[in-house]
């Protein structure tokens, strides 16, 4: 059994380099894919300042709700849609400062105020995103879109349906 929790007084580059850690380590030890984004989203949710953490998968072209922490969201959303939509369509991630300042932004929470997006793709497709929300305006920058990167990288080696 793993635990996680956010090291006290730690900055970003250390607790990101714990995160990688123990996601790897959870995810070493378990083949189910659900389990595995279930425990990696109840590590994100720790990350400093964020109300909402958890996964979108796509299925068929659209993306439907996946293992999360937080207060209940959209079921599913269509391509290009929201910040979600748009980072898979871009392959891309996408940091928001200020939702209200994205066009097309999906409110699933009425306190969400910034939010960070990262596809998880393998090779040309897109398996799903991980999705970040704050509270706080402008609670995430890019450093922290890389370290998701990482982190959606090792996501998309999990075993994901065909
Ligand atoms: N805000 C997202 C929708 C998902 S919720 O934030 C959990 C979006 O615009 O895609």
């Amino acid at each position: 059994m793993h635990t996680w929790n956010l090291p006290a007084g730690a900055d970003r580059a250390e607790i990101y380099t714990e995160l990688l850690a123990t996601a790897q380590a959870l995810v070493d030890g378990e083949p189910d894919l659900m389990a595995n984004l279930a425990n990696l989203a109840a590590c994100l949710k720790q990350l400093p300042g964020v109300s909402w953490a958890g996964f979108y998968r796509r299925v068929g072209d659209d993306l439907v709700l996946g293992p999360f922490q937080g207060k209940l969201a959209c079921t599913r959303i269509a391509p290009g849609k929201g910040v979600c939509g748009t980072a898979a369509a871009r392959r891309e991630a996408l940091v928001v400062p200020d939702v209200e300042a994205f066009p097309g932004h999906i409110a699933c929470d009425a306190d969400s105020r910034s939010e960070v997006v990262v596809p998880i793709v393998r090779g040309e497709r897109v398996l799903g995103v991980i999705d970040l929300d704050s509270d706080r305006l402008a609670n995430f920058d890019d450093r922290d879109a890389e370290h998701l990167t990482r982190l959606a990288a090792l996501v998309a080696g999990l075993d994901w349906p065909a």
